[in-house]
């Protein structure tokens, strides 16, 4: 009895200790490990032209206003080679072994910004070199003070590869290993400024090559691993759950702003940081307006519909779901035709989405049947007349981006794509004013399977009849109640 009590206490204190080690961490466990990150390097130098080495630079720092800067987002690439989220950094991975000074063998050198007790009171912690070779397991890492004066002998490679600047890179003369001054030391060191004129559409005539890292990163990114999947699944799973908040929610006179809040609310509630693009929440005819990020309207109307187009971005993974559903919780007779038309091309193209297809092909099957559509409610004239009611592509690859880096071929396994058409009928548009201020989108997320799809964004409905059902479903936001905002109204 006596022994069991001990061992009961044991596995007491050993459960409570592993809650509060679980409840007490500062950062969400489920990241992409070093592991990933490492394969992602490994699978870069696979693809390297011979003798060659790929240079990645992060992000620059973008400034708001005053001392205020804009939120930092790590350049996609380098996140996906290291896992480093922090400014001020360069990799280098090189195609075969390089020797140091020592007779030391490496094949990759990462730089990075330097720790600083000061900056990172007020601004946050940096992992330094040392906290890079922890935590994300890249030993090669220095900081970047020392990139300067690093013997990488750039001229003895047949390519450098790297993506050009914008020359948008603000330089902080009291930081002489900030970003700016890293690209101008790189500039230096591979003669960068006085072969800048051959970058263009003549041939090279130097080892610089600006180009053929984009095809490198496009096909790599465009596959995603199971660590990936996990985490796109993630995203879209709690995008879904936005949407369908939002339309239990819906009434009239909300604000497109609150709206846009319901959804953005319940991405943080599941630990997602950011929205993966600007939230498009547009009513009525503000709908028609592709990327419309104002969502100012104060007032939403019962007689119009709302195509509202976000997507969380979940531990560097954003998703892309649009829903389009009717304010008053009916869709009106023009709303639904137009409404099942898009839905139609979305279908049919999602069912035919498999390894082997083209984009090309899935493209043209959704713009067919809208256009067949239009003719058959009488919106154009013929199926080959020019318009704009349906202005932009059927689909593309999410991860990392919103617009992810990939190929746009065919579809292989594990690609993840949107399949979103959509008609838009802005007011003074060439047909009856009955379809004046509808616009309809519908955006899913599919993985391209082995021999198929499977649809990640299901749990928002996406039939008028599922939309409507949903819509009288009560919600938590039907109580909740603010004091009015006090204050002079302007006319
Ligand atoms: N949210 C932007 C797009 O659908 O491509
Ligand atoms: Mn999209
Ligand atoms: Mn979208």
């Amino acid at each position: 009895m006596k022994l069991f009590n001990k061992r009961l206490t044991l596995l007491i204190v050993c459960l409570l200790s592993g809650f509060f080690m679980a409840n007490g961490q500062d950062a969400p466990a489920d990241v992409l490990t070093s592991g990933f990150h490492k394969g992602r390097r490994d699978a870069v130098r696979e693809k390297l032209p011979n003798n060659s080495v790929a240079v990645f630079f992060s992000n620059p720092v973008r400034n708001r206003a005053n001392d205020v800067d804009y939120i930092y987002h790590q350049d996609p690439d380098l996140y996906y080679l290291t896992g480093y989220r922090e400014p001020h950094a360069v990799l280098l991975v090189f195609k075969n072994e390089q020797s140091g000074q020592n007779e030391e063998k490496y094949n990759e050198i990462f730089f990075v910004q330097e720790k600083n007790a000061r900056a990172e009171m007020w601004t946050g912690r940096r992992l330094g070199d040392q906290g890079v070779k922890d935590k994300l397991a890249i030993q090669n890492t220095f900081n970047g003070s020392e990139f300067e004066k690093y013997q990488v002998d750039f001229q003895k490679f047949d390519k450098v590869l790297f993506f050009d600047f914008q020359n948008d890179v603000r330089d902080n003369p009291q930081d002489p290993a900030d970003l700016f001054s890293l690209i101008s030391q790189f500039k230096t060191k591979t003669g960068y400024q006085s072969n800048t004129a051959n970058l263009g559409t003549e041939p090279q005539k130097n080892n610089l090559d600006v180009r053929g890292l984009n095809q490198i990163m496009s096909e790599l990114r465009g596959i995603k691993t199971p660590e990936e999947l996990d985490l796109i699944r993630k995203a879209v799973f709690i995008s879904t759950v936005g949407q369908v908040e939002v339309m239990k929610a819906m009434k009239p006179g909300l604000s497109e702003t609150e709206i846009q809040g319901i959804h953005e609310f319940v991405f943080k509630k599941y630990g997602s940081e950011y929205e993966g693009y600007p939230s498009i929440v547009g009513a009525g005819n503000n709908g028609c307006i592709l990327h419309y990020i104002e969502n100012h309207k104060p007032e939403i109307q019962s007689d119009e519909m709302i195509l509202m187009d976000l997507g969380a971005e979940y531990h560097g993974y954003t998703a892309d779901v649009t829903r389009t559903i009717p304010i008053d919780g009916k869709f009106s007779p023009e709303e639904k035709a137009i409404y099942d038309l898009v839905y139609k091309a979305q279908e049919e193209a999602i069912q035919m989405s498999k390894p082997g297809v083209s984009f090309g092909q899935l493209g043209k099957l959704a713009k067919d049947i809208i256009n067949q559509g239009l003719v058959d409610l009488g919106i154009i004239e013929s199926a080959d007349t020019r318009h704009l009611y349906y202005p932009h592509g059927l689909s593309h690859h999410i991860g990392l981006d919103v617009h992810d880096k990939g190929t746009y071929a065919n579809l292989e396994e594990n690609m993840v794509i949107t399949i979103e058409p959509g008609i838009y009928i802005p007011e003074g548009s060439k047909c009856d004013k009955k379809w004046w201020g509808i616009a309809v989108r519908i955006e899913d997320d599919i993985l391209i399977t082995q021999d198929g799809f499977e649809l990640l964004s299901s749990f928002a409905p996406r039939t008028t009849e599922g939309i409507e059902a949903m819509m009288t479903q009560p919600s938590p936001l039907d109580q909740f109640r603010l004091p009015t905002l006090q204050g002079r109204k302007r006319k």
